[in-house]
């Protein structure tokens, strides 16, 4: 990997950085909160005393949404964020990372054997609280979870956006934000939405959400479009 030339705030998103190398390209990175320490198989950027995990666009449907250019971002220093489908801690380490230890995330994962990875990632990472628990049934983490500005879903799953209304009621602040990750057929979503993907935006706006922005994560993900979304209670 070559050497960094220099690092600088993202002109759009606060708390996620763009490093430069010596090589002439850039790449997406946040503040390692755990600075020595991988979470996947992510480069370490080392400047002065601080030290950069480059976010794989490839691997992080968030990080695509970003450098697809997705309006805003709504988490930074700070916010406190409920994870529907969190997986082994890819993008959720990625947000502890940009809120920081007075952050907090609350991990949803339903497969045993993706919450063993979790939690190890949880270890190092103070902000990140693991539920192993189905996201279906969110009364269960009722007592674990606390109200969030953001939620974050990426579950994969065909009922997600009612999924994420039930998980909305219970914890999403009035004027929050939602992140949604939707499984998309056709290549040019905001053009031609497909059946599925039109039937999960008609279900948030049904349940009091005022679609933002809509961004197809292609080529960094070619089947999935990101939804951002205000809450209104
Ligand atoms: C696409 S993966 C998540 C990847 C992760 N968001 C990332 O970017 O690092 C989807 C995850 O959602 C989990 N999942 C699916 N349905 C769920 C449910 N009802 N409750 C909790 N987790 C669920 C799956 O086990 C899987 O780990």
């Amino acid at each position: 990997m070559a050497e960094v030339v220099r690092v600088y705030e993202h002109s759009t998103y606060r708390d996620v950085y763009v490093v430069e190398l010596e090589d002439g390209s850039t790449r997406l990175a946040t503040k390692n909160l755990v600075p020595g320490k991988k979470v996947y198989d992510e480069w370490l950027f080392k400047l002065g005393d601080v030290e950069y995990r480059e976010w794989n666009a490839y691997r992080s449907k968030l990080a695509a949404a970003l450098l697809k250019g997705i309006k805003e971002l709504s988490i930074s220093s700070g916010s406190k964020v409920l994870y529907l489908g969190a997986g082994s801690g890819t993008t959720a380490s990625h947000i502890s990372d940009i809120v920081g230890l007075r952050g907090r995330i609350y991990a949803v994962e339903f497969a045993p054997r993706v919450m063993r990875e979790l939690i190890t990632v949880a270890e190092s990472r103070k902000n990140i609280i693991p539920i192993l628990a189905d996201a279906r049934f969110p009364q269960k983490y009722k007592h674990v979870a606390e109200p969030v500005e953001v939620i974050y879903a990426d579950v994969a799953q065909p009922d997600q956006a009612s999924l994420v209304l039930l998980n909305s009621k219970l914890f999403l602040k009035d004027g929050g934000y939602l992140y949604l990750a939707i499984k998309a057929r056709s290549i040019d979503v905001t053009k031609e939405p497909d059946e599925i993907y039109r039937r999960e935006i008609d279900t948030l706006k049904v349940g009091h959400f005022e679609i933002l922005d809509v961004i197809h994560l292609d080529p960094f993900d070619k089947d999935h479009a990101m939804v951002y979304a205000k809450y209104f209670k």
